[in-house]
């Protein structure tokens, strides 16, 4: 029961068309997040934002009315506290958008800050309606700075979400077999989980084609990062109008996605010592998504049903998600190679050199090393990955 509507929930966040405007009152907001990428590059974001008159948030009731309002709040909110780069970062966010943010955020149990949910899965729009859901069809609602870059890293980031829905399917498949004793069903389901780990991992390749890694490097990051394990913005952010005292929030990060959180609780992969960074991006979901998860963990577990079993497919059909998870992990960690390390080394190289050019010099050097989700990036992508590996049965 509990699987189906929260897979239902799911699909509809993905598949049905998103709210793409807000009631006429919140015309000031929408005039504003519309043109943040390039009020951010003529520094005009913030004096716009100063002049934005304090709205009520009560005139939102929808779903999705509050997840555009949220969107469109944490889009100025990310474009207000960076557009002048890591060295001129603000201490506080003006009362007539903090304010908002802040009840939006409650009433959706979101933090108020640009997350996955936001740029990502609240983020697109078809151009043609009755089009397919690929790349030339969709369309960002809302964007930050760096052009097709910006549509490419969210839209394909998007597109593997939608390859992850057939794995999502068989979730409670595989839970329901397990509590019935129908290993039949259980590899089944194991198997198509692993054709769609298979597919994401596939149009998670669509990055290179769609986003430049200088761009993405110099322009788009800042955009993404947060105010918490951020040394440039070490005390937080003052949420004028909500509390005095300033608040740390993350920046986004792969880990608030509830995918591979719940691969993880089925297949019973293990995370030691950065579990706190995941378990902490998980109040960084939706709340329906978070608790998908949790409704994972709390089942009797897959692997020993598996290993009591000693049923050839079975095993069989265990060992071949571990190893899609494993290899998407993998890729993944070669795309942040792609994006991150590489061009975090350029950078370097150039600002000795004294050569950097415009784009790489307002790299934030704080994130050379870390996600923009505060992460050691390549060290939390390793380990995390080492750990999937520790979920192999055992005598293979
Ligand atoms: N988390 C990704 C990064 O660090 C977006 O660049």
């Amino acid at each position: 029961g509990i699987y189906l509507f929260i897979f239902l929930f799911y699909a509809l966040i993905l598949l049905q068309r998103l709210q793409e405007e807000l009631p006429s009152y919140y015309k000031p907001w929408m005039d504003i997040a519309l043109r943040v990428p390039e009020l951010v590059l003529s520094h005009e974001l913030r004096s716009c934002i100063h002049k934005m008159p304090l709205l009520s948030s009560q005139l939102l009731q929808r779903h999705r009315e509050l997840r555009l309002a949220h969107l469109a709040l944490s889009v100025m909110s990310m474009g207000y506290v960076w557009q002048e780069g890591e060295n001129g970062t603000v201490q506080v966010l003006p009362r007539n958008l903090a304010v908002p943010f802040w009840e939006v955020s409650q009433r959706l149990g979101l933090p108020p800050i640009l997350t996955h949910a936001d740029a990502v899965l609240a983020n697109w729009r078809k151009r043609d309606p009755d089009g397919p859901f690929d790349m030339q069809n969709l369309e960002l609602l809302l964007s930050l700075p760096g052009g097709e870059s910006t549509r490419g890293f969210f839209m394909v980031t998007l597109l593997v979400e939608l390859a992850a829905v057939p794995s999502l399917r068989n979730i409670p498949i595989v839970i329901n077999g397990v509590r019935s004793g129908d290993v039949e069903a259980v590899a089944k389901g194991l198997e198509e989980i692993s054709e769609s780990l298979q597919d994401m991992k596939d149009t998670l390749k669509l990055m290179q084609a769609h986003v430049e890694p200088s761009v993405f490097y110099g322009i788009m990051r800042i955009y993404l990062s947060g105010w918490k394990d951020n040394p440039c913005m070490p005390k937080g952010l003052v949420y004028e109008g909500v509390q005095t005292e300033p608040m740390e929030y993350s920046g986004g990060s792969a880990a608030q996605s509830s995918l591979l959180h719940c691969y993880d609780e089925l297949l019973g992969v293990q995370h030691e010592t950065e579990s706190a960074f995941l378990f902490r991006m998980r109040n960084y979901m939706l709340p329906a998504h978070k608790q998908l998860i949790q409704d994972i963990s709390r089942e009797r577990p897959l692997r020993s049903f598996v290993q009591q079993q000693d049923n050839e497919r079975l095993s069989q059909a265990f060992q071949l998600c571990v190893s899609k998870l494993l290899a998407l992990r993998n890729y993944h960690i070669t795309v942040v190679s792609r994006f991150v390390t590489v061009p975090a080394a350029r950078a370097r190289q150039l600002r000795d050199t004294g050569e950097a050019s415009e784009m790489v010099s307002k790299a934030p050097t704080a994130l050379e090393e870390r996600g923009t989700g505060g992460s050691g990036i390549m060290s939390f992508l390793k380990t995390v990955r080492d750990e999937t590996r520790d979920a192999y049965l055992p005598g293979s």
